[in-house]
């Protein structure tokens, strides 16, 4: 069975495309089938697969709100789907949500960021009442610094928004910003500390998606 994940926050610039590529590519180096989704019209993903085809990701655009019907029909062969969300668009978030089996929403390091994200995390909430529970959902740490002192500060805003973070904390790194500039991930570049991070967070995100099934 596909299992889908959707990266979503109505927020642009929070990470929702580095994160999908750099997670795409660690989950197929794992041996697995991936098929990139890029639901956003402004086509970073696509902008991202163009720029050089070194990573092979298969990427395609499904940026109507028809989306759930669509991935639906697109997801067999696949192990699985990523969804690279769209900021500002509420219907296409909804559609993204009932496709997902797991949604990650990257946040900044701070409260103020974790309650700005309430229009997905209620989204979430009102779907749960009718699933049981489904999609998964983590907020990511993103863009973090050394100073900040991360999990303990936001756990009550999370709390608040019934959502727990992965433990997994992506620092703030240029070599995240220079790797996607070149159609490529920190995969290419052999950082070894940014590496290190996304494989620890590939890791968390399979282990929810095993105790899911
Ligand atoms: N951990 C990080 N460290 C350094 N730079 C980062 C990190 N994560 C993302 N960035 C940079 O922040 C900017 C926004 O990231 P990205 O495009 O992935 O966000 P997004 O949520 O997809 O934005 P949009 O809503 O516009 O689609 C990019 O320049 C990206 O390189
Ligand atoms: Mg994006």
């Amino acid at each position: 069975m596909t299992k889908v994940i959707a990266i979503l926050n109505q927020k642009g610039g929070v990470g929702k495309t580095t994160i999908a590529a750099n997670i795409g590519v660690s989950i197929a180096k794992r041996g697995h089938s991936v098929l990139m989704v890029d639901s956003d019209p402004q086509g970073s993903l696509r902008d991202w697969s163009e720029a050089d085809e070194g990573e092979g990701l298969t990427v395609i655009g499904l940026d109507r709100e028809t989306l759930a019907k669509d991935i639906e029909s697109v997801k067999a062969p696949y192990d699985f789907v990523i969804i690279d969300g769209r900021a500002k668009a509420e219907k296409m978030a909804g559609a993204a949500i009932r496709a997902a089996d797991l949604v990650l929403i990257p946040v900044a390091p701070s409260a103020l960021d974790i309650w700005g994200a309430s229009d997905i995390t209620e989204a979430i909430a009102a779907r749960h009442e009718v699933t049981e529970g489904k999609p998964a959902t983590r907020f990511i740490i993103n863009a973090a610094t050394k100073n900040t002192k991360l999990i303990e500060e936001i756990r009550p805003a999370t709390q608040e928004s019934g959502f727990n973070p992965l433990n997994t904390v992506l620092y703030s790194r240029e070599i995240y910003k220079q790797t996607m500039g070149d159609g490529l991930t920190v995969h290419s570049a052999k950082n070894a500390d940014a590496l290190e991070e996304i494989e620890n967070l590939t890791t968390e995100i399979m282990e929810i998606l095993n105790n899911e099934s």
